[in-house]
């Protein structure tokens, strides 16, 4: 059986945002099918980004899947806003949130894909019980809040570890990793486990998206 072909989830936070139309259509043009959406509130994380209006306008503009990474404290103030505006996954850090269970389920009630992530220091164990629940899991490779960050060493045996909790409970859910993500370790990560890589810095500086996408599969793939 041929191995599943990697997800390539370009983050938008190292976009041209002055021209988030034509970006959109540019990734879609590209082969792209997935874009990571960096939500930032200014507390959770010290950047701040953008929010639901900005989505549901972006929405009009493209078919792709938005892979929408909320790195806001309690989410749960805001997951039929973001469900509304057009979100196809969202993602909740398990740190923002004192009832995990609770919104994960309002997200996969809101007909969202679940998915929790994590940052590179919070252990494997604080999701294990929800992981039949997820459609995703994100494992922080970077401490959230900024692109083109270094990636963190020991985040490849988390996703190693990951995959084998995954495996132990026969479940489908997918693992993405999200932070320093480059063409030189790109490969490793995927052995390692890895489904969806996110990658902002070392995608957008490098047009065109076409090339850059076959070239990250490529290379994914060995
Ligand atoms: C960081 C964000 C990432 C970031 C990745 O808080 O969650 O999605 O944009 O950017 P690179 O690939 O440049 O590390
Ligand atoms: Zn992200």
């Amino acid at each position: 059986m041929a191995a599943k072909e990697t997800i390539i989830s370009p983050s938008l936070l190292s976009c041209d945002f002055s021209r988030l139309a034509d970006e959109l259509k540019a990734l879609e043009e590209a082969g792209l099918k997935w874009v990571h959406l960096d939500v930032m509130d200014g507390k959770f994380v010290p950047n701040i980004t953008f929010g639901p209006p900005v989505i549901k306008s972006m929405r009009k503009e493209c078919n792709l899947f938005f892979d929408c990474h909320l790195m806001i404290e309690q989410p749960e103030r805001y997951i039929d806003e973001f469900a509304d505006a057009g979100a196809d996954l969202i993602c909740i850090h398990a740190e923002s949130t004192n009832h995990l269970e609770r919104v994960v389920a309002a997200i996969a009630e809101k007909g969202v894909k679940p998915a929790i992530a994590l940052n590179p220091a919070t252990p494997l164990e604080s999701i294990k019980y929800l992981i039949p629940q997820l459609y995703m899991v994100l494992i922080m490779s970077v401490n959230p809040g900024f692109g083109g960050q270094k990636y963190i060493p020991f985040c490849t045996q988390k996703v190693r570890d990951l995959k084998a909790m995954i495996k132990e409970q026969n479940a489908d859910t997918l693992i993405q990793l999200d932070g320093g993500v480059t063409m030189d370790n790109c490969r490793e990560l995927v052995e390692a486990g890895a489904d969806v890589l996110v990658s902002g810095s070392a995608f957008f500086k490098y047009p065109p998206y076409a090339e850059r996408h076959k070239l990250f599969l490529k290379t994914c793939a060995g």
